[in-house]
C-alpha cells in the first residue's frame, strides 16, 4: 500500500487536510498517511519550523500533501521563539519555499479550470448587453526555484557586488546613487530549468489535449531572462507539432484576463510571473477556495492549496473554510501517481455539489467570514465535505 505524507502545518491546513483524507478514504483510495511536523508550531518550539525528521519522512515516502503554513515578519518570528532559544542564531524561514528547494520542486502545476454553477464564477457583459459566463480552463505552469524569486537579493550590496554591476553601461544610471542607497533583487534564469518547466507544459498539452502553450514573460524588456524563455520555448515547440506556441507580455495578459480568459490553455512563466498569473486565473474561477496545485520534481511531489492558514478563522469550531482547494489538490495526487479512476471519482462529485448548490460555504454565499456564517446558510467545512462523500459515486 501506497504511503503519504500528511503536513497539516498551521491553522485552516489543519482542518482542510484532514477533511482531504476522509475524502480519499470514502472514494476507496487505499494509503497510510504519516504525520509530518511542519510549520510556526515547530519554529516556536524548536527554532525550526522544518524539522529533520519531516525532511526524512519526505525522503523516505516521496508523496506529500501539505495544508498551510503561517509565516510572520523577522522581528514577529523572533518574539515568539521559545524563551530559551532567542539570541541563540534561529532564523526563520519559510518551510514551504524550503521543501520547494530542498527537494528541487521546480515544477509548479495551478489549473484553473471552472466548476459549471459556481456562484464566484466570473462574468462578463455581453454585446447584446446581457451576461455571458465564460468557462475558463487554463493550466499555469510555474518556474518554482528561480527567477526574481531565487533569494539572491542585497540591500546596501558590497563592492565586489556593485563593480560587476557596474561593469554594464545601463548602471551608468545609478551611478551616482550611494550602495547603502540601494536594495537588489536577481531574476536568474537558467537553461535547464527553462527547459524542464516549458517541456512539461507542453507534454501537458498534449496529454490533455490542450491546443496552445502561451509563454508569458516580458522579453520586450527582460531581453535576457525572458529572451532566453522565449528562444527555449520556440526551440522546445518544434517538437509538439499539434500544439500552438503563443507568447504574451505578462502585462497585457492581466488587462486580457477579463476580456478572453476562455482563450487560454496552457500557460507558462517565470516564478513571479506564474505566482502572478495563477493568482489572476484563480479569481476567475472562485478564488482561494478553490485553487489547487502541485510541486512537481522528478522524484518528489507535494500537493497543496495554494491559500494561505487563513488565521482570521482558525480558531472557529466548527470551521467555516471551504475544503475544496485541498480537495483538488488532493486529486491532482490521484492523477499523478495514477490513480485517475479515484480522481475522476472526486472531481465528480465536487462538481456535482457545486452544480447542485445545496451546500456552500460561506465564500460560495460571498459572506463576510465570522461565526455568524451559519444563519445565513453556509455549511461548515465538514458538511461540505460529507455533501461531497454522499456524491461520490
Ligand atoms: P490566506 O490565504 O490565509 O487568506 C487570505 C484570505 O482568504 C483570508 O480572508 C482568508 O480567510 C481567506 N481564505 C483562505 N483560504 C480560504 C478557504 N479555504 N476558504 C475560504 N476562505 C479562505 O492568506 P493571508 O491572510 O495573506 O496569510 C495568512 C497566513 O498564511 C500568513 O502567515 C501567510 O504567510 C500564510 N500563507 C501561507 C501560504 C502557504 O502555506 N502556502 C500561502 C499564503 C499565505
Ligand atoms: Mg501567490
Amino acid at each position: 500500500m501506497r504511503t503519504v505524507v500528511a503536513l497539516p502545518g498551521d491553522g485552516i491546513g489543519k482542518v482542510v487536510l484532514p477533511e482531504s483524507i476522509r475524502l480519499l478514504d470514502a472514494a476507496g483510495f487505499k494509503a497510510n498517511y504519516v504525520w509530518g511536523d511542519i510549520g510556526w508550531d515547530f519554529w516556536c518550539s524548536e527554532g525550526n519550523p522544518l524539522p529533520d525528521r519531516t525532511i526524512k519522512l519526505i525522503e523516505q515516502h516521496k508523496i506529500a500533501l501539505f495544508g498551510a503554513i503561517t509565516s510572520k515578519p523577522k522581528d514577529d518570528a523572533e518574539k515568539e521563539l521559545d524563551p530559551s532559544l532567542r539570541g541563540k542564531g534561529f532564523v526563520y524561514f519559510s518551510p514551504i519555499v524550503a521543501l520547494r528547494q530542498k527537494f528541487n520542486l521546480d515544477i509548479c502545476i495551478r489549473p484553473c479550470i471552472t466548476f459549471k454553477g459556481n456562484p464566484l464564477n466570473f462574468i462578463r457583459k455581453s454585446s447584446n448587453g446581457g451576461f455571458e459566463e465564460p468557462v475558463i480552463n487554463t493550466v499555469i505552469f510555474r518556474q518554482n526555484t528561480e527567477g526574481l524569486y531565487s533569494g539572491v537579493e542585497w540591500t546596501n550590496p558590497p563592492k565586489n557586488v556593485r563593480d560587476a554591476l557596474e561593469s554594464n553601461p545601463k548602471m551608468a544610471a545609478f551611478k551616482n546613487i550611494p550602495s547603502e542607497e540601494m536594495a537588489i533583487s536577481t531574476r536568474i534564469v537558467t537553461k535547464n530549468a527553462s527547459e524542464r518547466i516549458i517541456k512539461a507544459a507542453f507534454e501537458y498539452a498534449k496529454k490533455y489535449g490542450y491546443r496552445s502553450v502561451t509563454l508569458c514573460e516580458k522579453p520586450n524588456v527582460l531581453r535576457e531572462t525572458s529572451g532566453m524563455m522565449l528562444k527555449i520555448a520556440k526551440q522546445i515547440s518544434q517538437e509538439y507539432p499539434g500544439i500552438d506556441l503563443w507568447d504574451t507580455n505578462i502585462d497585457a495578459q492581466m488587462m486580457w484576463l477579463t476580456k478572453n480568459p476562455e482563450d487560454y490553455g496552457v500557460i507558462v512563466a517565470e516564478n513571479m510571473f506564474g505566482d502572478i498569473i495563477s493568482d489572476g486565473f484563480a479569481g476567475l474561477i472562485g478564488g482561494l477556495g478553490f485553487a489547487c496545485s502541485a510541486n512537481l520534481g522528478d522524484e518528489y511531489a507535494v500537493f497543496e492549496p495554494t491559500h494561505g492558514s487563513a488565521p482570521k478563522y482558525e480558531k472557529l469550531n466548527p470551521s467555516i473554510v471551504n475544503p475544496i482547494a485541498m480537495f483538488m489538490s488532493a486529486v491532482m495526487m490521484l492523477d499523478h501517481i495514477g490513480e485517475n479512476n479515484i480522481a475522476d471519482k472526486i472531481r465528480n462529485a465536487i462538481a456535482d455539489v457545486i452544480a447542485e448548490g445545496k451546500f456552500r460555504t460561506y465564500d460560495m454565499l460571498k459572506l463576510k467570514g465570522g461565526p455568524g456564517v451559519f444563519e445565513k446558510g453556509a455549511v461548515n467545512t465538514q458538511q461540505l465535505t460529507d455533501a461531497v462523500i454522499a456524491k461520490l459515486k
